[in-house]
């Protein structure tokens, strides 16, 4: 085996800042079986008195995801809310355009915000700026969070829910610079709208934060002045600036898809300027920050998905069955956000359950876990605290579009409550072991916890139900500390996380 060297160097000054725990969150749409089939199914073994399966919210509590952004994604640009509440029996049976489905509106806003607080998770509601507007938005807004004595609160209460959902965070609207959205926009047509929506929620709940549309993606031709437009009409009603990114590798260049996190950190580093020169122009003292809300990779579905015929309610749509190597780049997706926790705050791996998921189930029977599972898990449980950049000295491949690409990718966190840093690793190579040779600076005093290594020999194995185990992490890394000085091997194609803990 191929063994080649790499430094590192860990130091109080390279802290990026704090972690925000919302940079863990995740996604539920009304698609496929995310919502029906996926986190309710009245009458399944394990569902509760709400029809909520019970396994799929252990998972998720495993997940430890803050928050969860709910009804979309493209389906919230056609989406009545007001269609989902009140009496079940009652409730339209809807055309969703986005999708192509049927939607029964069996669950929403009361629904989901019940079955997030038993996930644990609060809500990131997103608002219909597709074929609805400031008047549909600030209802929602009155709805969910007024205490009482107003037309919406007091149908709230009627419906069954005294207490106000206290949904603190919301999306004006989804994707709109893309030519799929329904109600698409221009960027001067989104912001004005954005903007007079902004207010008016913000007038019924002033605790509110609220997050602008950004690109859909890198790709966009609009991007980035899509982006300095919204802000231009937008920028003192709002408080984040979404980003969406999915990679896929439809041409099976490993090498060029594991270095896709670079795509992403550039994105980030592109909207932070754009927010900042925005922040410059109107000489403001407030600072945007970035709510990377869609993340993840997304291709293994697209063809089967053009077999599923039109209007059926809860398809298998967008089912993703993930691979190994597709961990390798959530992981990197993951240590990319860290080393941007000073301005993207929030983050959501899109999505949670079933629909290009971690957690997936089988209706009537059983769920399981994805392989793009474990590094969401190890960063959602490990990667709390403050975030540290590592210096890294590490040997490099070629590459067309990023040109030289180092193998090691690396960022550190520190949890002071509980006495731990963690390292995130990952080895690009597909050949080579990294020998890392690491110095922790003025991090002293502590000792080696574990040295969690995800590997496997097939870069195309994925968990099923059947086989759940096939991708699982192994605590049999060879990390060692001595003094500050860390010596580790990290396998070829490996995920790595190590935890240090003050000897106590
Ligand atoms: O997450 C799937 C879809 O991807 C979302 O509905 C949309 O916002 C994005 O294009």
């Amino acid at each position: 085996m191929l063994s080649r060297p790499a430094t590192l160097i860990l130091h109080q000054d390279q802290k990026v800042g704090e972690v925000d725990p919302r940079l863990f969150g995740s996604f539920i749409e009304h698609l496929g079986r995310a919502v029906y089939g996926g986190i309710y199914e009245p009458g399944h073994p394990q569902a509760d008195a709400d029809g909520f399966r019970q396994d799929v919210i252990d998972l998720v509590k495993e997940l430890n995801v803050p928050v969860v952004r709910y009804p979309g994604g493209n389906f919230v640009s056609g989406y009545n809310w007001e269609d989902g509440i009140g009496p079940k029996t009652a409730r339209p049976r809807r055309l969703d355009l986005a999708w192509q489905t049927t939607e029964t509106n069996q669950v929403g806003v009361d629904e989901f915000s019940a079955w997030a607080r038993k996930a644990g998770a609060g809500v990131m509601m997103a608002v219909n700026l597709g074929t609805r507007g400031p008047d549909a938005a600030r209802n929602l807004v009155e709805y969910a969070n007024h205490p009482g004595g107003s037309y919406w609160s007091d149908l709230r209460r009627a419906n069954g829910t005294a207490d106000p959902h206290g949904i603190k965070l919301w999306c004006l609207g989804n994707e709109m610079d893309g030519p799929w959205q329904i109600g698409a926009k221009t960027a001067d047509e989104y912001g004005r709208t954005a903007c007079e929506t902004a207010k008016v929620m913000k007038w019924v709940d002033p605790t509110i934060e609220l997050v602008a549309c950004g690109s859909s993606s890198r790709a966009m031709s609009t991007f980035p002045s899509w982006e300095s437009t919204v802000l231009d009409h937008t920028y003192e009603h709002v408080d984040y600036l979404s980003l969406h990114t999915y990679y896929g590798n439809r041409d099976g260049d490993t090498p060029n898809f594991l270095a896709r996190s670079l795509d992403m950190d550039q994105f980030i580093r592109t909207v932070i300027a754009i927010a900042d020169t925005v922040k410059a122009k109107k000489r403001s003292k407030k600072t945007i920050n970035l709510s990377f809300d869609e993340w993840n990779v997304w291709f293994h579905s697209n063809n089967a998905d053009k077999e599923i015929k039109p209007w059926m309610v809860a398809p298998p749509l967008l089912e993703d069955h993930y691979t190994f190597e597709d961990a390798l780049v959530v992981g990197s997706m993951l240590i990319t956000l860290l080393k941007h926790a000073d301005r993207v705050k929030i983050a959501c791996l899109a999505q949670l359950v079933n629909v290009i998921a971690p957690i997936m189930t089988i209706q009537g029977g059983g769920s399981w876990r994805q392989t793009i599972f474990y590094p969401f898990l190890h960063a959602s449980r490990f990667g709390r605290g403050k975030a540290f950049n590592v210096v890294v000295q590490s040997p490099t491949y070629p590459n067309a579009e990023f040109g030289e690409v180092p193998y090691l990718d690396a960022v550190a966190t520190q949890d002071e409550e509980r006495g731990t840093v963690t390292l995130f690793a990952l080895n690009r190579s597909m050949d080579s072991t990294l020998a890392l040779d690491g110095m922790l600076g003025d991090f002293a005093g502590y000792r080696v916890l574990d040295h969690i290594t995800m590997t496997h020999p097939d870069l195309k194995a994925t968990n099923s139900f059947d086989h759940p185990e096939t991708v699982l992490p192994q605590t049999g890394g060879d990390a060692h500390l001595d003094g500050n000085h860390l010596t580790a091997n990290l396998p070829p194609l490996s995920w790595n996380v190590i935890r240090l803990a003050t000897q106590a």
